[in-house]
């Protein structure tokens, strides 16, 4: 287990993204997979000893969370549940954040989250110092454990730290786009600041959307789904481009008998304070990507992945 920044609540050092579960705008969410299947993942997840789940009150317009209230009815052990608050231009005063998680925890069926988090640094027309005392009043008032942000830069982080702290409140993570193919957190100063405030890095994206589980590649008939269809890294001169990187996972897989997938959410664990939260459509990916725990991969593999991604440090 692992702490949301210093003395927060405890979890899974891997977590689930539950972004794809109802969304139909960027996924493909009951055309290829629906509602059973995400059910199977969540299972799944819970029986392979993965308990923490992302999700946003924006994800399918509520139905990730919906579905996800719906699952954890059932389940046996307790989970852990982190969803994210959206900025949007109308919410302008402090009760708009107690209106919002209401409505997130309705739609959760549950009377408090482990990570309440702020989806991006947006601040029309309520001020970060607003929106970061209503955060403290919810923790207070016990429907939060921990406050979160996300998608927030070095100084932005730092000023939401320094708000929440002169109410008493640690800012216990900050989610960001983080993976072998996306290594702009460790030159845009997040991933330095974010280690000296003690702040944990919630990892999105981890597998790239998709990119280093290797089943995309120039000569597969495997195409994405969904919007993904349309973005050049998965076009044959994309994929030729990560080729490189594939090849390596594949050969570190082989020697520890893992998946590229799993070579890939091991690497960002070994970062140290990084919580990879890969998205799974169904039990088989809940269950794979559960299999990176248990196992490390040593010093040298960590530093040769580190190596031959270094064209990737700054995208
Ligand atoms: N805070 C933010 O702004 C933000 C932004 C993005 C994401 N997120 C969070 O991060 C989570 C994960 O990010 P993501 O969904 O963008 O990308 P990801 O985790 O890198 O990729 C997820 C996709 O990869 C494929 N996949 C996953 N595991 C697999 C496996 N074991 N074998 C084969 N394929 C596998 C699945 O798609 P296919 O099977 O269709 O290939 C899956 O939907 C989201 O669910 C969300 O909770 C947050």
């Amino acid at each position: 287990m692992i702490s949301l920044g210093p003395n927060g609540p405890t979890v899974t050092p891997l977590g689930i993204g539950t972004w794809a579960w109802g969304d139909r705008l960027f996924w493909s969410y009951s055309n290829d997979y629906g509602a059973t299947e995400v059910q199977a993942a969540f299972e799944a997840a819970l029986a392979a000893g993965v308990t923490l789940f992302d999700t946003a009150e924006i994800y399918g317009m509520g139905e990730s969370e919906r579905l996800l209230g719906q699952f954890s009815r059932d389940a046996k052990v307790p989970i852990q549940i982190a969803t994210k608050y959206g900025p949007l231009p109308w919410r302008w005063s402090a009760e708009s954040v107690a209106e919002a998680l209401t409505a997130s925890l309705n739609r959760l069926g549950t009377d408090r989250v482990t990570l309440y988090q702020v989806h991006w640094p947006f601040n029309f027309f309520m001020s970060q110092e607003t929106l970061c005392s209503a955060l403290a009043d919810e923790v207070k008032r016990g429907r939060i454990e921990a406050v979160g942000v996300s998608n927030y830069s070095a100084a932005q982080m730092t000023e939401a730290y320094n708000l929440l702290a002169s109410r008493g409140v640690p800012l216990a993570v900050n989610q960001v786009r983080y993976s072998l193919l996306n290594r702009q957190i460790e030159t845009n100063g997040i991933l330095e600041t974010a280690r000296r405030l003690g702040v944990t890095i919630l990892a999105y994206s981890p597998l790239a959307q998709g990119l280093l589980t290797g089943k995309y590649s120039p000569d597969s008939l495997t195409t994405p789904t969904g919007a993904r269809r349309f973005d050049q890294r998965f076009q044959r001169s994309g994929l030729e481009q990560i080729e490189p990187v594939l090849s390596l996972l594949r050969q570190f897989g082989e020697m520890h008998s893992r998946t590229p997938a799993q070579v890939a959410l091991n690497w960002l664990i070994a970062q140290g304070s990084v919580i990879p939260i890969p998205g799974a459509k169904d039990a088989e990916q809940a269950r794979a990507n559960a299999g990176t725990l248990g196992w490390s991969l040593d010093e040298s593999e960590v530093a040769k992945l580190e190596q031959l991604s270094r064209p990737w440090l700054h995208s």
